[in-house]
């Protein structure tokens, strides 16, 4: 089948980037970070002042956010470019203090609603790999593949500490582990449209298990169900 949709979701630091873009990549599919439409509203909102409660305010930046997705113009351990009304933000939002105020600003209806139409319709594009919170449960549903990432806290900080060291970010291990705990939080207990597995997703509990491990148990899946 040419139309394959494959919805991977899980808490930060699960391994659902890596994983995505290389299953994408075997696939000959698209890779779509549904993290980053969040990631750069909360840019543009902490830019123009914008407070992260007010949901009104929020709601109208995130029908006029102009976000384009473009293969890597870079060779600097990027998976893609992010622009933003023409500005090359894909660093930019991926600070600790973006991680905090994207999960703020996910949490509000007005926002979701919002930028739920431009992720669905990357999602109906064909082969689309998509990573985030809520694909299989509320951003494409009807997905035939849906795969839950998981992996212990610690483990998870670990790696998202690696991942900052790596572009030069040093920050402590127990800090690390604080933030994601607390984001996880805000993602789990929000009214709209909360972190959690898809009841007809498989769960893969990525600890201990190498990337190529992992992306090995998503193409069965694939293959089982497409
Ligand atoms: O996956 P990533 O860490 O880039 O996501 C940043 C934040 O965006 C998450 O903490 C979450 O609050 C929000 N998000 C979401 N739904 C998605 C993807 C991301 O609420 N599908």
């Amino acid at each position: 089948d040419s139309q394959i949709v494959v919805a991977i979701d899980g808490p930060g630091g699960a391994g659902k980037s890596t994983v995505a873009a290389e299953v994408a990549r075997r696939i000959g599919g698209l890779y779509f970070d549904t993290g980053i439409v969040y990631r750069a509203l909360a840019l543009v909102a902490l830019e123009n002042g914008v407070a992260l409660d007010d949901e009104d305010a929020l709601g109208k930046l995130a029908r006029e956010l102009r976000i384009r997705v473009a293969p890597p113009s870079k060779q600097d351990g990027r998976l893609y470019d992010v622009w933003l009304d023409g500005r090359d933000v894909t660093w930019a939002i991926r600070t600790p203090e973006i991680d905090r105020a994207a999960s703020q600003v996910a949490a509000h209806r007005e926002v979701r609603s919002a930028l739920l139409g431009l992720q669905r319709e990357i999602g109906r594009s064909g082969r689309v790999v998509m990573a985030g919170r809520d694909i299989g449960t509320v951003v494409m549903p009807d997905a035939p593949v849906k795969v839950w990432l998981d992996a212990s806290l610690e483990e998870r900080a670990r790696r998202r500490q690696r991942d900052l060291a790596a572009r030069g970010v040093v920050v402590s291990l127990e800090d690390v582990k604080a933030e994601l705990a607390e984001r996880d939080r805000r993602d789990a207990e929000r009214a709209v449209a909360p972190m959690r597995p898809a009841e007809d997703a498989v769960v893969i509990d990525t600890d201990g298990r190498s990337i190529e491990d992992v992306v090995r148990l998503v193409i069965k899946v694939i293959e089982e169900r497409c």
